[in-house]
């Protein structure tokens, strides 16, 4: 306890008053979902995922998330180190968007466009832990945040959930719920957790194969936007992942970002509801993740802009040494009325659920 609260005062000097202010009741924590030798470590700052720990293929456990070692290094971080970003996670063209007639500007965060909701999205708030449930068959945590009418510049406030269950063998869910109280809204989530299947640490994740139940994708431009609102075909191009490929054969052609080298890159995923989305494969360790989730996309990033980047333990990230399935609606699409759209109108209800089945 004194320790949370000493925390807590860390957190006020390094946030705003607004947020310290705001939040003052609630207090930060870390919360452990444990099923045998499978533990997953959750915190309610930012709803962020710090550690999944399981074993390989010799029975050799290990962390197979990147991170940081203590929450206040959490609220510094800037790589988005496995929180659920919102309200509009992605980018977002300059941070501007029409509803129902009326212009709405939110936080400029990423050159002269929006990401992940705002730098202070909901990856960078205090939830509150609804329910925690340790022991059992199927430990979990259910997290609330209210986010309020005008918070980044997003209209109408808007309550959200997000439960993560811990269950045999070695599976992780992640449910989430939104519902718009009083205005429409748009509302995509993402889940930003970095993988190395081999361990954190371990090195770069060029050798993982992966596989994608994706035959579309929406290029991108230099700022990573999908401006020209097409959907081309993988076949014949660098971003094909239809059949088991490692992460690293093709990475040096392609761009992820001005001047940077990787995949970043939002994919189509074919079919509709809950359905496989991707496999991974790290071959030296034996371990293996499936994903299943029931959003029409999901980015591949690579872990391009890590640099050097201090990590759990002392290790330092470099370029690659992670890799994001963040499933999704399609990037920018409020400005993009040929995509599917992410307006969620009073009363309705938008659900993102995840999948996550881990094997060695
Ligand atoms: C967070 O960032 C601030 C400002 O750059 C710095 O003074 C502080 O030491 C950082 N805290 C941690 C825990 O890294
Ligand atoms: C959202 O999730 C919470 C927590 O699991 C649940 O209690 C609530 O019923 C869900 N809301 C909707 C509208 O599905
Ligand atoms: C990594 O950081 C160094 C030192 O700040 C910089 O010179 C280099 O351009 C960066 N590399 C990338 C890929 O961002």
């Amino acid at each position: 306890m004194a320790r949370a609260l000493v925390f807590l005062a860390l957190l006020c000097l390094v946030t705003s008053a607004l947020v310290c202010v705001g939040e003052a009741r609630k207090m930060v924590g870390v919360y452990m979902l444990k099923k045998g030798d499978f533990s997953v470590k959750v915190t309610n700052w930012g709803a962020t995922i710090m550690s999944i720990i399981l074993p390989d293929s010799k029975g050799n456990l290990a962390d197979v998330v990147l991170g940081k070692d203590t929450l206040a290094e959490y609220v510094n971080d800037t790589a988005y180190f496995g929180p659920l970003s919102g309200r509009v996670a992605q980018r977002m063209a300059r941070g501007r968007f029409v509803l129902d007639g009326k212009v709405y500007h939110t936080y400029i965060n990423d050159g002269r466009n929006a990401i992940h909701g705002g730098h202070r999205g909901f990856s960078k708030v205090i939830w509150t832990v609804k329910e925690y449930v340790a022991g059992g068959d199927s430990p979990y945590i259910t997290l609330y945040y209210r986010s309020f009418d005008g918070e980044q510049g997003f209209p109408g406030d808007l309550d959200v959930y997000a439960t993560y269950q811990v269950s045999s063998p070695y599976v992780l869910s992640i449910r989430t719920n939104a519902t718009a109280l009083n205005k429409a809204t748009p509302v995509n989530f993402l889940q930003h957790v970095y993988f190395n299947l081999g361990g954190q640490g371990s090195g770069d994740v060029l050798g993982h194969t992966l596989q994608l139940s994706a035959s579309r994708y929406t290029p991108m431009d230099e700022e990573l936007l999908p401006s020209s609102g097409r959907v081309d075909p993988v076949a014949g191009t660098n971003y094909d992942f239809r059949t088991p490929t490692p992460l690293g054969a093709r990475i040096r052609q392609v761009m992820g970002g001005k001047g940077v080298r990787g995949y970043d890159i939002n994919y189509v995923i074919d079919g509709a509801g809950m359905r496989r989305v991707a496999a991974v494969r790290d071959g030296t360790s034996g371990r293996a993740l499936q994903l299943w989730a029931n959003q029409p996309a999901m980015q591949l990033y690579t872990g391009n802009g890590l640099n050097n980047t201090r990590g759990k333990g002392g290790i330092v990230y470099r370029q690659y040494a992670g890799f994001c399935l963040e499933t999704q609606a399609y990037p920018d699409a409020v400005n993009h009325p040929e995509f599917p759209s992410v307006t969620v109108r009073p009363g309705q209800v938008y659900k993102h659920d995840m999948l996550l089945k881990f094997s060695f």
